[in-house]
């Protein structure tokens, strides 16, 4: 059957929390699991070297974040999921990638933007701590995709950017040598998932730490639920769940029905020691077989590169071949 090729990239940057659980890796492994599908996953991690540059830390969150997608159930018999810096011909097409990149187009990448808007507003030189990875990192990302022949790149809004800039360098690729070296590849927004609300009650991120770690131990993931903010309602009077960080986390695990019975809870007067006891529990039932594969694969890091190699040679199937087209095409070839 044709399938389409589905391919995503994922930043080893901290540690995987519930909003990256529910916002990307539940979406990401629904979409491996469409038999239309051959799914591409890999551990950017080149990527993050333009801003982690922390050896241990770099290769403590590879692991981490690879042994995290496992423990939720990627299957690597059936997504091919590998380390990037396992595929050297990404690197390889991505110089070839930026010979055909005006310059233009990385001014106006969103990451580079944040960067010197972020310099602009704190008085500093526009380019201050920008090194040339940030700047050329959407050449890069257009490379990890058009290596494997990608038709699909499911991602949230903030990269839907930088998979157009893909395409359009494949396409000025194509159009200058007149000759289908690359397939244009397309996104596909993931479908918006509740954004989740962080334990202050602002959108889950690692950069307002506010996050609640997937895998924390069981008791400090109680204690940590017992720390969301709550207000001084008296245990026994109506809560407005819409109000509520508490409420706004546990719906995010449940099923509309589920939501509805547990919303009627709080308006019929639940405390919030009560409130706070259920999300725990909630969440206990999502995590703790996760947890215990997690643990067991990150006390196996052999077995994790044993995974994580494998997947870079499936890879390579594709890989080796579309770098050897490209380059065919663009005239480095021997006759
Ligand atoms: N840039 C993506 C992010 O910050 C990660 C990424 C790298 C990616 N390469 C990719 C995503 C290729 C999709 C396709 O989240």
């Amino acid at each position: 059957m044709a399938h389409k090729v589905a391919l995503t990239g994922i930043k080893p940057t901290g540690t995987p929390h519930v909003g990256n659980y529910l916002g990307a890796i539940l979406p990401g492994l629904e979409l491996a699991e469409r038999a239309d599908c051959k799914a591409y996953y890999f551990v950017a991690d080149y990527h993050a070297l333009t801003g982690a540059q922390d050896r241990e830390r770099l290769i403590h969150e590879t692991y981490e974040v690879a042994a995290t997608w496992l423990a939720f159930g990627l299957d690597p018999e059936k997504v091919v999921f590998y380390r990037q810096s396992d595929v050297p011909e990404i690197f390889e097409l991505a110089w070839i990638l930026a010979c055909f990149t005006p310059k233009g187009f990385m001014n106006k990448a969103h990451a580079y933007k944040a960067a010197t808007d972020r310099n602009r507003d704190a008085g500093e030189p526009e380019d201050a701590g920008v090194g040339m990875g940030l700047y050329t990192y959407p050449v890069l990302m257009a490379a990890d995709i058009l290596i494997v022949d990608a038709d699909l790149v499911p991602v949230g809004k903030d990269q839907v950017q930088h998979v157009e800039i893909a395409r359009d360098i494949a396409q000025r690729i194509n159009h200058h040598y007149g000759a289908d070296a690359l397939r244009l590849p397309g996104h596909s927004l993931r479908a918006q998932t509740a954004i989740v609300p962080g334990l202050d009650g602002r959108k889950m991120s690692k950069s307002y730490g506010n996050t609640l770690p997937c895998f924390l131990p069981t008791k400090k993931l109680r204690k940590t639920v017992m720390r969301i903010k709550t207000d001084s309602t008296p245990p026994e009077e109506p809560k407005n769940p819409d109000d509520s960080v508490v409420f706004g986390i546990h719906r995010a695990l449940l099923d509309a029905d589920a939501e509805k019975a547990l919303a009627a809870e709080y308006r019929s007067g639940i405390s919030w020691g009560g409130a706070k006891q259920l999300l725990f529990e909630e969440l206990e039932r999502h995590l703790a077989e996760p947890r215990a594969r997690y643990e067991e694969l990150m006390a196996n890091k052999p077995l994790l590169d044993e995974i994580l190699e494998s997947g870079a040679s499936k890879a390579r199937e594709v890989s080796v071949p579309v770098l050897a087209r490209v380059r065919d095409a663009i005239g480095i070839a021997r006759r």
